[in-house]
């Protein structure tokens, strides 16, 4: 087993840990991002966008690890976040600078993915990691980051 693959199932582990466990639900959401970004080095941004359920088809940032971010609420379509939550799909972008619907946050951040939290069918938030490194994101960064989705959007 690799590295980066043990060290995915240990936090999966302490994720599930923290889900289980007596903190309320925003406080959960944020241990798991503290949990993402104090262990996965080239995660710099950890955050979770819900959508907003007065305003459909809109997302409002929610509990999150890392510089404060000017993007508090983000209409679907719009920026990596909204174009995500519209397809319902993982949006992986390995160079922000070459993704013409995107939203910075700070010039620091070289790449991003984003993963919908689904909830019978429905779209109802968004797991969004950013990184300082170019191309940093592999088909098990992927994986790790939807299953830790999926294990969210129960709380949801
Ligand atoms: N870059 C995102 C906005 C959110 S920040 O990364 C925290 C986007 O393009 O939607």
């Amino acid at each position: 087993m690799t590295e980066k693959t043990e060290l995915f199932n240990s936090l999966k582990k302490k994720v599930a840990d923290t889900l289980r466990g007596r903190l309320r639900r925003d406080e959960k959401l944020r241990a798991v991002c503290r949990l993402l970004k104090g262990n996965v080095s080239y995660y710099d941004w950890v955050g979770f966008y819900l959508v907003d359920k007065t305003r459909s088809r809109e997302l409002v940032l929610g509990p999150y690890e890392g510089e404060p971010t000017e993007h508090t609420r983000i209409p679907f379509g719009t920026g990596v976040c909204g174009q995500a939550a519209e397809r319902k799909q993982t949006f992986l972008v390995q160079d922000v600078s070459k993704e013409t619907n995107y939203l910075s946050c700070s010039k620091n951040v070289k790449s991003e993915i984003v993963v919908p939290l689904l909830r019978r069918g429905a779209v109802v938030g968004e797991l969004d990691v950013d990184s300082h490194e170019p191309s940093p994101f592999t088909e098990e960064d992927e994986a790790f980051l939807k299953r830790i989705a999926e294990m969210t959007s129960n709380l949801l």
